[in-house]
């Protein structure tokens, strides 16, 4: 797909059908992360693949964000592997995740598959639950799978503000 369609088609997908993700493709989706930049290439992200019953239950414990989605993507870094700005206010996990989770949705609309990028959950009890180890910190949960029958974006999808009120040239 090109690049600007594949930007215009991802959404926030919120009722999926049961329709199996195909291992191809989940593939291709993790292969994209695996590319995304990181700071110092330090490749700190850990993904988990949540694809079994019991492991979906367990998120649907923490989050009532899974909306059926088949396989759930969790993105966690490693915090011991992390690299310190200058400054020491901040370090690169967070936004390593992001861009990695970012990589992944895109990827993922490419494939013609549906995505939403959940935040909704405590992220000390998503990690007790997917039995992450102490140094990895869990960024976002990403579903995956393919929409129901007419679900679609919600409302507020084709709303954004205009560059105007978002980019300044200075
Ligand atoms: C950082 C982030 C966290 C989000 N967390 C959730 C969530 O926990 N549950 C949910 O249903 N949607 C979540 N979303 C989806 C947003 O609600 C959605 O992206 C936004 O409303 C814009 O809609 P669109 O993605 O369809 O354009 C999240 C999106 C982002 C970017």
């Amino acid at each position: 797909m090109e690049f600007k369609e594949t930007i215009r088609k991802r959404y926030s997908c919120k009722k999926y059908s049961d329709r199996p993700l195909e291992k191809e493709k989940l593939d291709a989706i993790l292969e994209a992360g695996r590319l995304a930049p990181t700071a110092k290439n330090l490749q700190e992200q850990h993904i988990y693949v949540i694809e079994s019953p019991e492991m979906l239950a367990k998120i649907d414990g923490v989050t009532p964000c899974r909306y059926g989605a088949p396989v759930v993507l969790a993105v966690a870094f490693d915090k011991n592997n992390v690299f310190t700005y200058p400054g020491g206010k901040r370090d690169s996990g967070v936004e390593d995740a992001a861009i990695v989770a970012t990589h992944l949705i895109l990827a993922a609309a490419d494939e013609g598959v549906d995505s939403c990028w959940l935040n909704f959950f405590d992220p000390d009890k998503a990690a007790e639950a997917l039995h992450l180890p102490e140094n990895e910190e869990i960024l976002m949960l990403l579903d995956l799978g393919y929409a129901a029958q007419g679900a679609g974006p919600l409302p507020n999808h084709g709303s954004r503000k205009p560059l105007t009120e978002t980019v300044s040239y200075i």
